[in-house]
């Protein structure tokens, strides 16, 4: 089996080419290493290049028939909400064209599985507090458009193709498997908390007056650990599946803990892990932050046979222990 990771050089791609190798498979890596670390692609064949650009299918098609690829995870995208709604146009073309040029490139090679990073982006706001995978899918901003997108154009292409497809969507990312791993993008909670401690101030909070039972808004944390071990079983799940003749799908899962921790709790999380006196400042709501946002993670346990092993306190010492190696 030879993996083509493309993000790898990025935060969570990083993690499932370490996994990957550590277990004796066979990785190339395509990044344009715009938002990634050189560093991580050492000794690793790889191929820099934008994704969305017009040379991309012939030039990765090329790239994956000499290594043989025949599995492909793509973590390749852009992230940031804020900068999506800002530039929706140049999101759908990094995020969809990036994919749509991807599945362009494998089309017959000898690729018989792709995994999708998706996002609980999906959902937008959810009428419930655990989300499961049949939850209406209402993206509130263009990113989260994008995965939805993604997710659509991937299923379309599962009969033309004769690829099998598994959409992870990923709840609340955080900590490191390794210190050299972490994650460098501020703009998920903990590395916001840091970035403030770093300049000498307080973090903040956005809002403590929502229904909750401190009053901060609860999300469901995942360790990238255990995230990237979920890569590892959607590859052999798929795998198995055609060793058994099934026919090629696409199908969806969430990948979460199943248990929420408030904006508080991480907060003192990170207190405890770095041994300092924190006193959030509280600030108003932001727009279009749900109270409470988990996973229902039953269908990954069931079918992919996985689950989360990692707490809040491994996740932010993890975290922590990357932070002050950076
Ligand atoms: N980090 C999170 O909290 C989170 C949550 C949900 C979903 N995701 C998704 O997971 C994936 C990986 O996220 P991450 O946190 O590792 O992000 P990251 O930015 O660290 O990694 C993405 C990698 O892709 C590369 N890349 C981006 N656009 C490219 C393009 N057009 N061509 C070639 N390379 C390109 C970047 O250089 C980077 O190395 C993304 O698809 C993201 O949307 C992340």
């Amino acid at each position: 089996m030879t993996v083509l990771v493309t993000g790898g050089a990025g935060y969570i791609g990083s993690h499932v080419v370490r996994l990957l190798r550590e277990r004796g498979t066979s990785v190339v890596i395509a990044d344009d290493v715009s938002n990634g670390v050189r560093a991580r692609t050492e000794g690793i064949p790889t191929l820099e290049i934008d994704l969305a650009t017009d040379v991309t299918p012939k030039v990765l098609r090329d790239f994956v028939t000499e290594h043989s690829v025949d599995s492909v995870i793509h973590f390749a995208a852009r992230k940031q909400v804020g900068e999506s709604v800002q530039r929706p146009a140049w999101y759908y073309s990094q995020n969809v064209g990036s994919l749509a040029n991807v599945l362009m490139a494998i089309e017959q090679t000898s690729v018989e599985r792709v995994v999708f990073s998706s996002s609980a982006a999906v959902y937008g706001e959810p009428d419930t507090g655990a989300v499961a995978e049949d939850a209406p899918t209402r993206p509130i901003n263009p990113y989260g458009e994008t995965k939805l997108a993604g997710e659509q154009l991937l299923a379309d292409s599962v009969t033309a193709l004769g690829i099998s497809v598994t959409s992870l969507r990923y709840f609340n990312v955080a900590g490191a498997g390794w210190p050299d791993l972490g994650d460098t993008a501020v703009q998920n909670l903990v590395p916001m908390v840091f970035e403030r401690l770093d300049a000498g101030d307080q973090p903040k909070i956005f809002g403590d007056d929502y229904p909750t039972p401190d009053g901060t808004c609860i999300r469901d944390y995942i360790h990238v650990l255990d995230l990237a071990e979920a890569h590892l079983a959607a590859l052999d799940h798929l795998d198995a599946r055609r060793g058994a003749g099934e026919r090629p799908a696409a199908s969806a899962f969430n990948v979460g803990t199943g248990e929420g921790s408030s904006v508080r709790e991480v907060v003192d999380a990170i207190a405890r892990a770095s041994g300092m006196a924190l006193e959030p400042e509280v600030l108003p709501r932001r727009a279009g932050d749900p109270p409470k946002l988990i996973a229902d993670p039953t269908r990954i346990r069931e079918v992919l046979g996985w689950q989360a092993r990692h707490g809040l306190d491994e996740i932010v010492a993890s975290a922590w222990r990357a932070h002050i190696a950076g």
